[in-house]
């Protein structure tokens, strides 16, 4: 609301909030709920191998040239490339990313809402060892209303933290959420691993058996990294926007992924000897947190206690990504349009809810309405995972490569210098690697899906 005078936009307080803020966007369902259900159904620590080399090799280039862009302009995406190509189209790919935004954060908002209608459910104790959670699932995403309220609350919350902008909107509500997750995460390993039975899980976990890797693996290995980065829709453009001219671009980025990393392996650490401690299937796919987990908890002491844990580190975990994606919007009209910060978040936060109800309703009431064969929320994940992310990470990469240049980045990136010098391989993955790699990944990706 009242950011200082001779910053209007407004900017990190300091780089602690700028880190925790943007591996907030970064650590989210898919770091906790994703990650976990394509590792298990990708043959588990071989996909965890080659998840690991992509999140170095097309990850952090990416996150780098994002973070350059933002620092080096002070603008989000649409007037970034304004900036850095006057009289240019390409202005146009940051309005694909606000796009992207808005997509993303419509159907995020709805499965953030059964988490926290799960985290209701199991602090008020409604589950029991009898209960049938499959059954449950299916009964609360096929039902019309409560899901719909959820999202609704969940929206309104996003809304309310971007009104009051960054430094009192989403720097000090990262500065308790992010230390909250940390502590959950790790009460829940220590249930999960000392549960009998739990090494046969870790074992699944960790060791590597490649007969399972295809070139399906490799895919879905470069998605997840693109997603659970928020690379590929100017998310860091923007965080990187607010930051000051002496804030060190190498630290931040190796910290963001190293966090991010770190909270997705540590997420199957809870889920995998759990699921594993009980003999349940641990391909179970995206019903791994909804259905397995709470199975799980039902069965096993202090259940309820740590199941409740479970789903409010979920939602916190999703509350903290959806953040970034509102102010991607957010920011494009208050600096290409100047409107107000409330009227923006308000108003665009009042229209992805709208675009949510269909999403939501997708699994019950609005079933028969299919978009070349899938449901409508099925349909916007394929267009943020196969088209719109994979685009926006082919737009930056030949963006910074060619027009803005990449050495020109790679100097951002070493000012002020800082222990990690950027060295000249960098030019070489935004020109070369990552193009190729990210145009072989959609290619692919849409003639495995037609
Ligand atoms: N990274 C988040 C997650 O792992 C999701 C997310 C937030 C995201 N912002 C994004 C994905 C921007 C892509 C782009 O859950």
């Amino acid at each position: 609301m009242n950011e200082p005078n001779n910053c209007p936009r407004g900017s990190w307080k300091s780089s602690l909030g700028f880190l925790l803020a943007a591996t907030g966007s970064a650590v989210g369902l898919g770091n906790i709920w994703r990650f976990p259900y394509v590792v298990g159904t990708n043959g588990g620590a071989a996909f965890l191998i080659i998840y690991l080399i992509l999140v170095a090799v097309i990850g952090l280039p990416l996150l780098l040239a994002e973070l350059t862009v933002g620092k080096h302009t002070g603008k989000s995406p649409v007037s970034a490339f304004k900036a850095l190509a006057p009289g240019t189209k390409w202005w146009f790919s940051g309005m694909i990313f606000v796009i992207t935004g808005f997509v993303i954060l419509s159907f995020y908002s709805v499965v953030a809402g059964w988490a926290m209608s799960y985290f209701f459910k199991t602090v008020r104790g409604l589950f029991s060892a009898e209960t049938d959670f499959a059954a449950v699932f299916t009964g609360h995403i096929e039902s019309s209303l409560t899901p719909l309220i959820w999202h609704l609350v969940f929206m309104a919350i996003t809304i309310g933290i971007i009104c009051c902008g960054i430094v009192k909107g989403i720097e000090r509500s990262v500065r308790v959420l992010m230390p909250a997750l940390s502590l959950l995460l790790v009460v829940l390993v220590i249930r999960s691993l000392t549960l009998p039975g739990s090494a046969a899980g870790l074992s699944f976990y960790l060791k590597p058996d490649f007969s399972e890797i295809s070139p399906q693996t490799i895919l879905s290995a470069i998605g997840q990294a693109f997603y659970t980065l928020s690379l590929g829709m100017g998310v860091m453009i923007t965080y990187a926007s607010y930051l000051s001219k002496d804030s060190k671009i190498p630290g931040n980025a190796l910290g963001i992924i190293g966090i991010d990393t770190l909270i997705a392996l540590v997420a199957g650490f809870i889920i995998f000897p759990a699921v594993f401690a009980l003999n349940l299937d641990p391909s179970a796919g995206a019903g791994l947190a909804f259905i397995t987990l709470p199975a799980v908890f039902s069965q096993i002491p202090g259940g309820l206690f740590f199941g409740s844990l479970f789903f409010l580190l979920l939602s916190i975990a999703a509350l903290t990504s959806a953040l970034s994606l509102l102010e991607v919007v957010v920011s494009w009209l208050i600096d290409e349009h100047n409107w107000s910060r409330k009227k923006a978040s308000a108003l665009m936060g009042f229209f992805i809810f709208l675009l949510g109800i269909p999403a939501s309703l997708s699994f019950g009431a609005w079933s028969g309405f299919t978009i070349a064969g899938m449901n409508f929320f099925d349909f916007l994940d394929f267009l943020q995972e196969s088209i719109l992310l994979p685009l926006g990470g082919l737009l930056i990469s030949i963006f910074v490569g060619y027009v803005w240049k990449a050495h020109r980045s790679r100097k951002v990136a070493n000012d002020p210098p800082c222990g990690f010098n950027i060295g000249k391989w960098y030019d070489i993955f935004i020109r070369f690697v990552l193009p190729l790699a990210i145009a072989l990944v959609m290619i692919f990706g849409l003639i495995d899906r037609f």
